[in-house]
């Protein structure tokens, strides 16, 4: 028996750095996929084969604490995600079945698309399909985060799990990473164009410990505004008027950090309602709002995301663009109005080249239901994807 699994990236169309602070976030599940088939087999060994890496590993299910493969090595850190939602799904008391897997992908790794959530959550829904356990999608998202958070090492919030597998086609979600509430708005389809730096963010190393410092920052900035404001719980409890009452009981950057935070979270609830009310305008300008704020507060930006930016902003047919996931590289999310699509990404690509003499991968997408299985795949050859449209041929 063969079990294929998808699962897709996601964009974030605003509310960034705010899911570890109990703030709200816009994503969107994307059409670029990871596609895993499976076999069940007997005994303890997980055999992992990462096709697009051309890499393969063996490690024993009762090994998992010492993260090392049957011959002793440390586990590369690619199979860290697969073997960390294992884990975190044994920790839960289930008993994952022993597989073996191979996976390709059309997510650009490292690019803050989620490539590293649809790994945990695609392997996730696989082992609920092999052991046939009731987990609502929440719940599943939670055990991936607890992977991601404590064998990985990223201290990240839920929304990148979230998104792979609550996508809905034609959707952005709305999610409150407090109470988990979530809301799916209406969106149209063919208006948003992904543009990758080309610059590697890795989450994993070296800019873990960035991503890591920011959340000890908002973590400290949240203990001392809890002096002077204890009903807090969290920075999206603090309003921007007390913030700006009380700033001054944090260093200065802590009190960046915290002003990104609080004002990112007005922001994205503003852009919710411009969502329902479908004015792109607006909803633009807010997240031209959200990246000076992400490059100016949160310092998570680089020349090469501002540069795409500045670029995309001066060009016909732009209503807004911004950095989106984690930042330190990686992408740029678009809103273009859809007549403009193509000199659209013509004229970024080449202004990008102007001005940093790079190439920027720079393809439109559209939002895509989250992750799901089929049964009847029964080959898995590498994914053929077709540039510009993010979309699939299969071989
Ligand atoms: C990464 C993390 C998310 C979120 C974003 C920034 O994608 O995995 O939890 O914090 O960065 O918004």
């Amino acid at each position: 028996m063969s079990v294929g699994v998808y699962a897709p990236g996601r964009v974030n169309l605003l509310g960034e750095h705010v899911d570890y602070n109990g703030g709200f976030v816009l994503p969107a599940a994307i059409d670029r996929y990871l596609r895993i088939i499976a076999q069940p087999v007997d005994g303890d060994v997980i055999t992992l084969n990462a096709l697009d890496l051309q890499q393969q590993v063996s490690f024993k299910i009762a090994n998992l604490e010492v993260k090392q493969t049957l011959t002793g090595e440390p586990l590369p850190g690619w199979a860290l995600y697969p073997a960390g939602v294992c884990w975190a799904l044994a920790r839960q008391g289930f008993h994952p079945q022993a597989v073996t897997a191979e996976y390709t992908s059309t997510i650009p790794s490292g690019a803050g698309l989620s490539s590293s959530a649809a790994i945990e959550t695609a392997f996730g829904l696989l082992w609920q399909v092999l052991g046939d356990w009731q987990i609502d999608r929440m719940k599943l998202a939670e055990i991936c985060l607890d992977a991601e958070i404590n064998y990985v090492g990223v201290n990240c919030g839920i929304m990148d799990q979230f998104a792979c597998l609550h996508g809905q086609a034609g959707h952005v979600l709305f999610l409150d990473t407090q109470t988990l509430e979530w809301e799916a708005i209406p969106f149209p389809d063919t208006n948003l164009v992904v543009a990758n730096t080309g610059t590697i963010h890795q989450l994993g190393a070296p800019s873990i410990s960035q991503y890591n410092q920011r959340r000890n920052e908002c973590e400290q900035a949240l203990r001392m505004l809890m002096q002077v404001l204890p009903g807090i719980q969290s920075l999206r409890d603090v309003t921007p008027d007390e913030l700006g009452e009380f700033e001054h009981v944090l260093p200065v950057i802590l009190r960046k950090r915290a002003r990104h935070v609080v004002e990112e979270c007005r922001r994205v609830q503003i852009a919710a309602d411009c969502l329902r009310r479908q004015e792109w305008r607006e909803f633009g300008n807010l997240m031209v709002a959200g990246h000076a704020s992400l490059r100016d507060l949160y310092d998570v930006s680089s020349p090469e995301l501002d540069a795409l930016v500045e670029i995309a902003a001066g060009l016909p047919g732009c209503l807004g663009a911004r950095l989106t996931g984690a930042g330190f590289g990686g992408c740029t999310i678009n809103l273009v109005d859809r007549n403009f699509l193509e000199p659209f990404i013509a004229g970024l690509g080449e202004g990008y080249r102007q001005m940093t003499g790079r190439e920027a991968g720079i393809f439109s997408v559209r939002t895509s239901r989250g992750a799901w299985v089929e049964n009847s795949i029964n080959t898995l050859s590498p994914f053929h994807s077709r540039e510009g449209t993010g979309g699939w041929v299969i071989s």
